[in-house]
């Protein structure tokens, strides 16, 4: 296959996962199915995901993900496999192994100009109990209390590091609690926030595993997307920051978001059983300053949380529907 300079081919590594199954799509829409390439070391998680060509790979192999890249000629990384917050405290040495060689394997490709550009996600987890909770601003104090924070500030020290000294174009967000209804997350403190919509529309009782007043930053999966992809079509030139972006979506608290869902289904029950993860969103920001990605490649959430529940409820719904019918 020739490469051309103008193609953009893309691998999306962790294309099973949350952000994977999603983003997939949407770069296939813009860059054509066969410009895009799915890998994952899980089996596809959606049917949707059949349109593009799917590698079994596992990120720690970099002899594997140099020959998967050749063999494509991929330009774009999309780095999205790493361990998430709740499952990271329970095996903190395989966090840190596979939320930091991966990304290490990527950026040196990158720096040997094998490929172009890299996207890596950041986290909200960045922060810690001693940063500012309101309105975090994007330079703060930053002392992460959680395996997967702490991977998480790395990673975005050493794609800093990797732009300055090495000159790789490599892009990232900090982003927030992500709902989205097309894949299950796993293994996050924000999860509550999706499995909340499926326990509303089996008109089951949901027991909350944060306390009803915990304020995290959350964000639909269509607003995260779509900061994505203007994230990584910007001109570099305008890009003053290659650590990783505050962008923010909406906030809310278990409370709120279970008063919303009643707003459509008023016989919706919730209560609270606060467990270890309590203390991981302890340690959270409560909402996030986001300007200077707003003024640097213009980002703006659409979605706030009536717009959200009116979304998962319906799109639940239609999952559900067709499972049934299956
Ligand atoms: N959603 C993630 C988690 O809860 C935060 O980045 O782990």
């Amino acid at each position: 296959m020739e490469q051309s300079d103008t193609i953009e081919r893309s691998l999306v590594i962790g294309a099973s996962g949350q952000i994977g199954t999603e983003l997939i799509l949407k770069l296939g829409e813009l860059h054509g199915a066969e410009n895009v390439v799915a890998a994952d070391i899980r089996p596809p998680a959606s049917e949707e995901l059949s349109n593009f060509t799917y590698e079994h790979l596992n990120i720690l192999n970099d002899e594997q993900l140099k020959e998967v890249i050749a063999r494509h000629n991929i330009t774009t990384v999309y780095l999205l496999a790493a361990m998430l917050s709740a499952t990271a405290e329970q095996q903190p040495e395989r966090a840190w192994d596979l939320n930091m060689v991966g990304l290490f394997n990527v950026l040196n490709l990158a720096k040997d100009k094998v490929i172009k550009k890299v996207f890596w996600p950041s986290s909200i987890a960045v922060f810690g109990p001693s940063t500012p909770s309101e309105n975090t601003p994007q330079t703060t104090v930053c002392e992460p209390n959680t395996v997967y924070g702490i991977s998480k500030l790395a990673g975005e020290r050493w794609c800093e590091y990797y732009h300055a000294n090495y000159g790789v174009d490599v892009r990232s967000i900090r982003y927030p609690g992500l709902i989205g209804y097309k894949s299950a997350p796993g293994g996050g403190t924000t999860d509550y926030a999706v499995d909340i919509y499926y326990k509303a529309l089996e008109e089951k009782p949901f027991t909350c595993f944060l306390n009803e007043d915990t304020r995290l930053p959350m964000m639909l999966m269509e607003d995260a997307i779509q900061a994505t992809i203007q994230l990584m079509t910007s001109p570099a030139e305008k890009l003053s920051v290659r650590s990783s972006y505050n962008i923010s979506g909406m906030d809310f608290t278990p409370k709120e978001i279970a008063a919303s869902i009643q707003n459509h289904i008023p016989s919706f029950a919730i209560d609270y059983a606060p467990d270890f993860r309590q203390k991981i969103a302890d340690s959270w920001p409560s909402s996030i300053d986001d300007r200077v990605a707003n003024k640097d490649w213009g980002w703006k959430a659409s979605y706030d949380l009536d717009r959200l529940t009116e979304v998962m409820l319906q799109e639940v719904a239609k999952k559900k529907m067709k499972l049934e019918t299956l």
